[in-house]
């Protein structure tokens, strides 16, 4: 257990707030060390010393609603809430409590937060569904320790390619050096054992703030494309090697990074490409690069547009990279086909959402979730809640208390419309 930093509700409350105002809460004492691996923000990557922290204090919260707590093989933490027949099929409540760097507090953390509330709900009340209700913590949504990301809801949908697993960080590190590998396949759950997947999120975007309203139903999340492009040139004298003469892996880079930005600007408006990470390995002011590297992510909600788009900036890459003279390399890191969300349970979500007083609404995500991955496992729905100016992936990310009980109530208003489609007629 984590010493000397246990949060409990009581603390994070003072007693005071209902289940979503915990909830928030309790993402906002999750951002801070020692469950942030920095003392400037919030950077939690999956398996670092923080991750372990944050579920250690996830694991306690789970058992204090009654909750049964373990691990799997991918180091996704899991409390399990029994339903009336123990060893009962699940609904899933689930999200991620990996962050990308320097990020906000609520990606990710508040959907597994309010699943444990919805837990706290029933338990509260003695109430037992006709199924189980589980909660998972992923550990890899955002890839933001590893060339990969979702391994670990991979490993859950049992869609994992085990060569998929051959990763190292930027020190160096092999996953295979933190976790067993032969054994990370064994998180697979089978399809007769999960009825369900939800997962609350924030927006991430702007369109529920616009639209004035707490809640979305979520339809469908983009396909994704992720590469890691490396160039090569010569290293060279800053001082001494004429403009003309040079092989320079950083203007290259630039030219490529812009290149991408056009092509995404000249399609549809769901069509976005992102350059997050370039890399100067051994870079110095004085020193032509020799090599650089860059991360490249391709969206939209159609996969083939999205890889239309994919292959116009592979070739304008090999373009530049010819006429520059550089080596290239191109590793495609991911490929996440879009992924619908189920009819039956957006309805069942629009209906849970008026009735707990607020007016259902559809919009997709641009975000990738851990939801598109559980989707070959079982159906799958996501519910938005708004967050403030739709900022995401920056520390200023902000959810309201009032949207967070608004989504707890739509959350448990699911729950009890579900129990009663399934109840034994
Ligand atoms: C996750 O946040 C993603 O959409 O990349
Ligand atoms: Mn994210
Ligand atoms: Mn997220």
């Amino acid at each position: 257990m984590v010493t000397g930093a246990m949060v409990t509700g009581a603390m994070v409350t003072g007693g005071m707030g209902t289940g979503g105002t915990r909830a928030v809460a309790r993402c906002a004492a999750l951002a801070l060390p020692p469950f942030s691996d920095s003392a400037e923000g919030l950077t939690r990557t999956y398996l670092s010393p923080a991750y372990h922290a944050a579920q250690e204090q996830l694991a306690a919260w789970m058992a204090d609603v009654g909750m049964t707590v373990r691990r799997d093989a991918a180091a996704n933490l899991i409390g399990r809430y029994e339903g009336r027949a123990a060893g009962a099929p699940a609904l899933v409540i689930g999200s991620h409590i990996d962050s990308v760097r320097n990020a906000g507090a609520y990606d990710g953390p508040l959907g597994i937060l309010l699943g444990i509330e919805a837990v706290a709900a029933l338990s509260s009340g003695r109430v037992r569904m006709p199924f189980a209700v589980e909660v998972y913590a992923f550990g890899d949504e955002e890839g933001s320790r590893f060339p990969a990301a979702m391994l670990t809801s991979r490993a859950v949908a049992g869609t994992l390619d085990p060569a998929a697993l051959d990763v190292r960080d930027r020190d160096g590190v092999a996953l295979g050096d933190l976790l067993d590998l032969a054994t990370y396949p064994s998180a697979a759950r089978t399809a007769g054992d999960i009825i369900a997947y939800l997962e609350a999120h924030i927006e991430q975007g702007p369109v529920l703030e616009a639209a004035g309203l707490a809640l979305g139903t979520v339809t469908g999340i983009a396909a994704q494309l992720r590469f890691e492009i490396g160039l090569t040139g010569t290293a060279g004298h800053a001082g001494t090697t004429a403009m003309d003469l040079r092989r320079d892996a950083v203007t290259g880079m630039a030219e490529m990074v812009l290149a991408a930005e056009a092509v995404a600007t000249a399609g549809p408006v769901d069509l976005v490409a992102t350059v997050g990470v370039v890399e100067v390995p051994a870079g110095a002011a004085n020193v032509i690069a020799g090599r650089s590297r860059f991360t490249l992510d391709v969206r939209a909600g159609d996969a083939a547009v999205r890889d239309r788009a994919a292959d116009a900036i592979l070739r304008r890459f090999r373009e530049i990279a010819g006429r520059r003279d550089l080596g290239m390399s191109v590793r495609q890191v991911h490929d996440l086909p879009a992924s619908p969300c189920d009819p039956a349970l957006m309805d069942l979500l629009d209906a849970a959402t008026a009735e707990a007083g607020h007016k259902p609404f559809r919009l997709v995500s641009g975000a990738g979730h851990d939801a598109m991955i559980m989707a070959a496992l079982c159906p799958t729905a996501m519910l938005f809640l708004r967050c403030r100016g739709g900022v995401s992936h920056n520390p200023a990310e902000h959810v309201e208390p009032a949207d967070a009980e608004a989504a707890l109530e739509a959350i448990s208003c699911f729950i009890r419309q579900l129990g009663a489609q399934r109840e034994p007629a």
